[in-house]
């Protein structure tokens, strides 16, 4: 793989890119305006793919300088999209001349979400930051584009990935803090830092995290639940002593879960389960149509927070239709929906605990409360517990995170 240098042919499309970005409303001041101007993000996606539609399943087009015309793969580089760079945790682009399928494990974030989560950072000059998820290197080089290298850290827990966005950065002219690791640890020799984003996404914030932001300082995140919402942007202040403070932004954004953050994948043993247990059967107030990530957001975020271990799978039974299934595998229970055509709901759960009734007391609640959105949410983080909440932290509407630590 070669990286091109920066011979400044690109500039006509990063001022493009910079005017799509201001129309948008994500790019809005001079300072990240001149880095977007500035940092060639040719350099960092040299090679990536293209998601083509099938019927069966996502297929990915390799775009690299071998295989597209150099026109086409800069016009596709700055239009404001978010670019696979790995699929399966291992295949790059410049690794198959065919689509293939697969997961994609590594990317370049939407170039509208990256600028609008950098200025949401609200960074000052000399303020020292600390990424994680290094990705592609594009938002680091941002950020050293507006800060100086100098002041920029970033770590990125797939060591491939890693050396790519080095030569990346290298091939732009800069040379940050780069680290190879597990960025839940965060990145002690740098600490105290000024600020943290993440850009991968997290289901609680990591101690870590807290401890090495001084006090005053912010961490910007998206967080995660496994029921299939979009990520909820955060901000928090930390206030000293392992504590922060934080609100929910509004808007989501679709985020690759932090490593460990995922969800587990569903055993076989899990599987036959789930087909073969005797269920409870019962009629429900609130149907499988808040889990349609395209309908609103906010309740399936209540589901998440109300059942933080449930995770979303639609499969059918005895060739009938699909219909969505919530499983907790850590505790082996199982809701599932179905909505016949009279308009009723009807759930039928197995297990220790009825994911559905915690799911349908908690979105009724929300209901009740007149619906508020996603941006009127905050979350409060002690060294004991971190809790999401609105209107009252000891109120029907506060949950605590589920926390691995
Ligand atoms: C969406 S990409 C980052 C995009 C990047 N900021 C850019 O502009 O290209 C998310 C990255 O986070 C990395 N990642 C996932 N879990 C991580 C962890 N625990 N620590 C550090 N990096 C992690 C992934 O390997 C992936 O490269």
């Amino acid at each position: 793989m070669t990286v091109e240098p920066d011979d400044g042919s690109t500039k006509a499309l990063r001022l493009r890119l910079a005017d799509a970005l201001g129309k948008s409303g994500d790019l809005r001041t001079q300072a990240w305006r001149a880095a977007v101007e500035t940092v060639p993000r040719e350099t960092f996606i040299p090679g990536f793919f293209e998601a083509i539609d099938d019927p069966r399943e996502t297929m990915w087009r390799p775009v690299t300088p071998d295989l597209v015309s150099t026109r086409e793969r800069l016009e596709l580089t700055y239009t404001n999209e978010t670019w696979v760079t790995q699929l399966n945790h291992e295949i790059s682009a410049f690794d198959t001349d065919a689509p293939i399928p697969g997961v994609p494990t590594s990317s370049s974030t939407l170039p509208g979400l990256v600028v609008r989560m950098l200025e949401e950072l609200h960074v000052g000059n000399d303020d020292r930051v600390l990424e994680i998820g290094t990705g592609t290197g594009y938002s680091t080089g941002l950020m050293c584009a507006r800060l100086g290298q100098e002041f920029v850290t970033s770590v990125e827990v797939d060591p491939a990935v890693a050396g790519r966005a080095k030569q990346g950065l290298a091939a732009a002219g800069f040379a940050p803090d780069l680290v190879v690791g597990d960025g839940l640890v965060g990145h002690q020799p740098g600490a105290l830092y000024d600020r943290v984003i993440a850009t991968c996404s997290v289901r609680h914030i990591p101690d870590a995290w807290i401890a090495q932001t001084r006090p005053g300082g912010l961490i910007l995140t998206t967080m995660l639940g496994w029921l299939g919402a979009s990520s909820g942007l955060v901000r928090l202040e930390v206030t000293g002593g392992g504590k922060a403070e934080g609100v929910f932004l509004g808007g989501t954004d679709s985020f690759m879960p932090a490593r460990p953050h995922a969800a587990p994948p569903i055993s076989d043993d899990l599987s036959s389960w789930i087909d073969d247990v005797d269920t409870t059967e019962r009629y429900t107030d609130v149907g499988p149509e808040i889990l349609d990530p395209w309908d609103a957001i906010t309740p399936i975020f209540i589901a998440q927070l109300a059942a933080p271990a449930a995770q979303l799978l639609s499969y059918s039974l005895d060739d009938g239709p699909m219909l969505d299934h919530v499983v907790d595998a850590s505790q082996r229970a199982v809701a599932i929906l179905y909505a016949p055509p009279n308009g009723s709901a009807v759930v039928r759960q197995a297990g220790p605990v009825n994911l559905w009734d915690q799911i349908e007391m908690a979105v009724l609640e929300w209901l009740a409360a007149g619906s508020p959105a996603l941006d009127q949410f905050r979350i409060s983080i002690t060294p004991e517990a971190q809790m999401v909440w609105y209107g009252d932290p000891n109120g029907p509407l506060s949950w605590n995170l589920p926390t691995i630590r």
